[in-house]
């Protein structure tokens, strides 16, 4: 199946065409957050569709019916894109809007606005594999030819969306500016009911033990896996080749150990620490 090669530059990263143009991107440097509003930012494969999933049945109050029959593009809509505005609904509880672009295009923005923000990251190691298959199923993306080229370029931050690097420390310096939450994928994975009662905390969104009961149950990767509001079979196979593999792929810790070969992780580890050695993480993952 032929790829939708058409590449947006934007802030100096590039995006895909499908989706982005100029006029949407510009829009949403200048969109008018609303304090109720609560943004989920991520760098791609951190996390994005499961804390969308999350903040839905926070909100809804373990109501599953809007998680089944609103996709999740409608109910978390992407700023960026050109769908937005029509997504973007007025709705009693917060507007859920998400985010792949980097802070140092929002951030101004949101310290005015004291829009609360859900920073979403995970290992990067993961992230590099998960962005990998990706590829392969995404035709809006290049094609990623071998995992080593792909892990080359990813770790140059010359793929889509730029550096991870550049991504989690703009957002971590962010930090004393903005009303900021800072969740990892792992945490997710280890705690789904602490992550969740943190959340509810965070966002001021009270959580009965029913609520909890069904996101816990609702937002498990099996249940994810098969609903097809949140796995994107929607999508018609000219934009998302589902021959080539699932969007709900794994969704493990730790599959980096099936694909790094022992260079690519000294590789891996050495530039880590070069980029992020004397960066104070909020969240702590092993990445080694
Ligand atoms: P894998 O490719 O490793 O399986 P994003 O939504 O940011 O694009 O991230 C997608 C990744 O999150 C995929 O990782 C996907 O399987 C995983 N994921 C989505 N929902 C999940 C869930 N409920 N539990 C665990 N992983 C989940």
């Amino acid at each position: 199946m032929e790829r939708l090669e058409v590449t947006e530059t934007f802030a100096g990263i590039s995006l895909p065409g499908h989706l982005h143009t100029q006029e949407s991107l510009g829009f949403a440097t200048t969109f008018p957050f609303r304090p109720s509003d609560v943004l989920i930012a991520t760098y791609p494969k951190s996390g994005t569709t499961w804390m969308q999933e999350i903040l839905t049945l926070l909100f809804s109050c373990g109501d599953i019916l809007p998680a089944k029959t609103i996709p999740n593009w409608e109910r978390a809509p992407w700023l960026e894109q050109t769908y937005f505005r029509e997504a973007l609904r007025d709705t009693a509880t917060p507007r859920l809007i998400t985010t792949h672009l980097p802070a140092r295009v929002l951030g101004p923005a949101l310290q005015r606005s004291k829009t609360k923000v859900i920073y979403v990251a995970r290992n990067p190691k993961d992230v590099a594999v998960s962005f990998y298959h990706f590829h392969r199923l995404a035709k809006f993306l290049p094609d990623p030819g071998s995992f080593e080229t792909f892990l080359t370029q990813f770790l140059e931050g010359t793929v889509h969306y730029g550096s991870w690097f550049d991504h989690v420390k703009g957002w971590l310096g962010q930090r004393h500016l903005l009303d900021i939450l800072y969740v990892t994928y792992e945490e997710l994975h280890q705690d789904l009911r602490g992550t969740a009662q943190r959340l509810s905390a965070f966002l001021g969104c009270a959580l009965a033990p029913e609520t909890l009961g069904a996101l816990e149950q609702h937002c498990s990767f099996a249940s994810m896996r098969d609903n097809a509001m949140a796995n994107y079979t929607l999508i018609p196979p000219e934009i998302m080749d589902h021959s080539q593999g699932r969007f709900m792929r794994k969704g493990e810790v730790g599959d980096w150990h099936r694909h790094f070969t022992p260079q690519q992780n000294a590789c891996f580890n050495r530039i880590y620490q070069e980029q992020m050695g004397d960066v104070e993480l909020p969240m702590p993952w092993p990445i080694a």
